[in-house]
């Protein structure tokens, strides 16, 4: 039995959409993409929506729109995927961190005030595995601090905060569309914002700083060629399509986690925040025996694969390097870092597969 972590669904209507892209000819800046971003744009509930070619580069032009810049400061979370921080770093943006909260893993909002320094412009809260950070306070800290907020959704399409829509409450939103999130194009990502300026200058910095006009060899600005294409645009209509669905065969798997899994010895079953909705990216528990690692390799003999979600990114070897970060400088993001293994959680996964992966956990761990 080989159990893989994650997987993406695609049915038929996805394939004859990217085959009739293909017998059209029209590959790139087509109709597609726009018919996209309109969707899109109408299923998380905002203005302008903006696709590009993957969440880092989404989260890049976030960080240029909102004028941040060299010797900047950006207050953000250590528990995160590495782009989260890069995309500050790409323009000499620091990131200032935080630790985070036991219960969501998200950005611990108390942190946030302790951290501003003249120098910081912008938070960048991380909505991370599926499910939102604590926005209400950190809209209410942005507005007295007056800072911008840049959200990193890329792992939480379709999850509700209040009933909104994460990525959707700062000033700019960002999402990933790699073949393991909530949906995909193969790569992509998308900007959301309702700021009609905003919009016009990642339109124009995703197509080499071109401008409205359509002039292909005038640039008005510095660009980026950050574009989506239209196959990939094609699987983004058709995916979104069916995101809701989605979600739900996620959701109830999860549950089905939850339900074999929350008596067993040493692991802790994940937990949804107050006032949310969870999206589901991976299911996350924690091993608090110490020997997750230990558990994680023999799952692996076992067929199952599952990943340690996820390596703090202040101790990442580069970043120890550029800012003297050490073990012990987040405390809570490290616990949780060295505790976190995400399961198999894709659509087609069975009851029956849910129980025999949770059965041979406990093997494991009783063993
Ligand atoms: C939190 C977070 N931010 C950003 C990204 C970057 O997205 P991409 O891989 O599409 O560049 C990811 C991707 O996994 C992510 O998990």
């Amino acid at each position: 039995m080989k159990i893989q972590i994650a997987r993406p669904y695609i049915d038929e209507d996805d394939v004859e959409g990217v085959i009739e892209v293909l017998r059209s000819g029209w590959l790139s800046l087509g109709p597609k993409y726009t018919q996209f971003e309109d969707n899109f744009a109408k299923y998380v509930g905002v203005r302008y929506a903006c696709a590009v070619s993957n969440g880092t580069v989404a989260l890049h032009l976030g960080v240029r729109a909102l004028g941040l810049k060299a010797g900047d400061e950006v207050i953000t979370s250590p528990f995160s995927f590495v782009s989260s921080a890069n995309c500050l770093l790409y323009e000499n943006v620091k990131p200032v961190f935080v630790d985070i909260e036991e219960e969501t893993f998200n950005m611990n909002p108390l942190l946030i005030e302790k951290a501003i320094t003249k120098k910081t412009k912008a938070i960048l809260p991380v909505h991370i595995f599926g499910q939102s950070a604590e926005m209400d306070l950190i809209i209410k800290l942005a507005k007295k601090h007056n800072l911008r907020i840049l959200e990193d959704a890329c792992e939480s399409l379709g999850a509700t905060y209040r009933g909104r829509m994460v990525g959707t409450t700062g000033d700019i939103g960002t999402y990933a569309f790699y073949p393991n999130k909530q949906m995909t194009t193969g790569e992509g990502g998308m900007i959301v914002t309702n700021s009609r300026v905003i919009y016009e200058l990642c339109d124009s910095m995703r197509n080499q700083g071109r401008n409205k006009s359509g002039d292909w060899l005038i640039h008005e600005r510095l660009g980026f060629n950050y574009r989506m294409d239209e196959m990939s645009a094609s699987l983004g209509i058709t995916q979104l399509k069916k995101i809701n669905r989605m979600i739900e065969e996620k959701r109830k798997i999860a549950a089905w986690y939850n339900a074999a899994l929350e008596n067993t010895l040493h692991i802790e079953i994940p937990k949804v925040g107050k006032d949310r909705t969870h999206s589901w990216f991976v299911y996350v528990i924690r091993v608090k025996n110490g020997k997750r690692n230990k558990l994680m390799d023999e799952l692996a003999r076992k067929g199952i694969q599952t990943k340690p979600y996820l390596p703090v990114i202040h101790l990442q070897p580069f970043m120890q390097e550029l800012f003297n970060f050490k073990k012990g400088d987040f405390p809570v993001a490290e616990k949780v870092s060295e505790e976190s293994l995400a399961l198999p959680l894709y659509i087609g996964l069975k009851l029956e597969d849910v129980n025999y992966i949770a059965d041979k956990i406990r093997t494991i761990i009783y063993g």
